[in-house]
């Protein structure tokens, strides 16, 4: 079952380009991306998106925003479900709501996405089970395919959510013409450079993040900042690491680090600095150096293109990722995020693929 790894959560961290190429090559040639579950349910109208989602399916939705914002120049909301549940809202006839699972299971996904029906938006799930409750609920499924997930961590399926989110972004862009044919296809020969970028960053970084693991265990306290595309993925990170290795982690936008975060960050203390886009990794670059002059330990995660005129002992520690477009540079920072959570946990000793008080689908509230 485990085919020789020790963990299925090490297993299916590992199956992450063979997701990525199937998912693509179902979905996505050099001159259309498919996505006749969207346009079916398309609405010339449509004013606003609105995602919901739970966990790391939420945190999926944090990038989905900046990347449908960007390309469709649609206004995006990211609700918790179980906050927007209870909440005033204003979805109407003319928002598009994009429920995101993997279980298709949750139930206050499940509840939050009957709220948005009440109000007569149009439902889309973007889920790995297409038969799931959530699914049959909804008036258009995309299927992420990304196969069994046994560990209770996800991985693979937040990955092929981002996948998914891309491709939602890039349809709603050429649905809406807000980028021209020349640009849509510049965005989709880099997506389709992805799954061997995902698998050369997994060979290069597991050594250096095993290793980094090792280092980073003794400490009570982690943090993860980054900006706009990058502060989602720290969110990602975070939950990552503090759900199986039981290290609290916090993350939070670079920009609020001197508003609070601060005080908290001594000597040693790790902070994890995310850094996969242009203008902002140099306002990060920054808060970088706020954190080290109070003795913290930076590993910085961060596009090698960004990283060119740095030296590598300016950091704790360099993750360095390769080349890619920026918008999609998340599906490739996050895998040292994982390689990291998972070897920490692993140092530490606990029980990885199902770690305690947790569940792998929450059908209770
Ligand atoms: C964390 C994790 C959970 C789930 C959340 C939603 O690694 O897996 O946070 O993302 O419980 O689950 P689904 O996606 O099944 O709705």
């Amino acid at each position: 079952e485990k085919q020789g790894y020790e963990h299925f959560m090490l297993k299916e961290i590992h199956e992450q380009p063979t997701v990525a190429r199937r998912f693509l090559s179902d979905r996505l040639k050099q001159e259309e991306v498919k996505m006749p579950e969207l346009e079916e349910i398309w609405q010339e109208d449509f004013e606003k998106v609105m995602i919901t989602a739970c966990g790391t399916a939420y945190y999926s939705g944090q990038v989905g925003r900046h990347i449908i914002e960007e390309l469709a120049r649609l206004p995006v909301d990211v609700e918790i479900a179980s906050e927007l549940r209870y909440k005033q809202n204003f979805i109407d006839e003319d928002t598009l709501v994009i429920v995101v699972s993997q279980s298709g299971e949750t139930a206050d996904t499940l509840a939050a996405l009957e709220v948005a029906q009440k109000k007569g938006a149009k439902i889309l799930a973007l889920t790995n089970t297409a038969s799931s409750s959530i699914a049959r609920q909804s008036d258009a499924v995309v299927d992420i395919m990304a196969g069994p997930e046994i560990a209770v961590a996800s991985t693979k399926a937040y990955l092929a959510m981002l996948l998914g989110f891309y491709l939602l972004g890039l349809k709603l862009a050429e649905l809406r013409g807000t980028l021209s044919q020349s640009e849509l296809s510049d965005y989709r020969r880099e997506i389709l450079k992805l799954p061997d970028r995902i698998e050369s960053t997994l060979h290069r970084t597991e050594p250096q993040c095993q290793k980094l693991a090792e280092t980073i265990v003794d400490y009570d306290s982690i943090f993860f900042i980054g900006r706009n595309l990058d502060y989602s993925l720290a969110l990602e990170g975070a939950l990552k690491l503090k759900e199986i290795s039981y290290i609290h982690a916090e993350s939070y936008p670079a920009g609020e680090l001197k508003h609070g975060t601060l005080a908290l960050v001594e000597e040693g203390v790790p902070v994890f600095a995310l850094m996969t886009r242009g203008k902002l990794a140099r306002k990060t670059l920054s808060n970088v150096e706020e954190v080290k002059a109070r003795g913290g330990r930076v590993i910085a995660v961060a596009s090698s293109q960004l990283m060119e005129e740095r030296a590598e002992d300016e950091f704790y520690e360099l993750i360095k990722l390769p080349v890619s477009n920026e918008l999609w540079a998340g599906v490739i920072a996050v895998i040292p995020l994982q390689l990291t959570a998972y070897y920490a946990a692993k140092e530490l000793d606990c029980s990885i693929d199902k770690p305690r008080n947790l569940a792998k689908s929450v059908t209770v509230e």
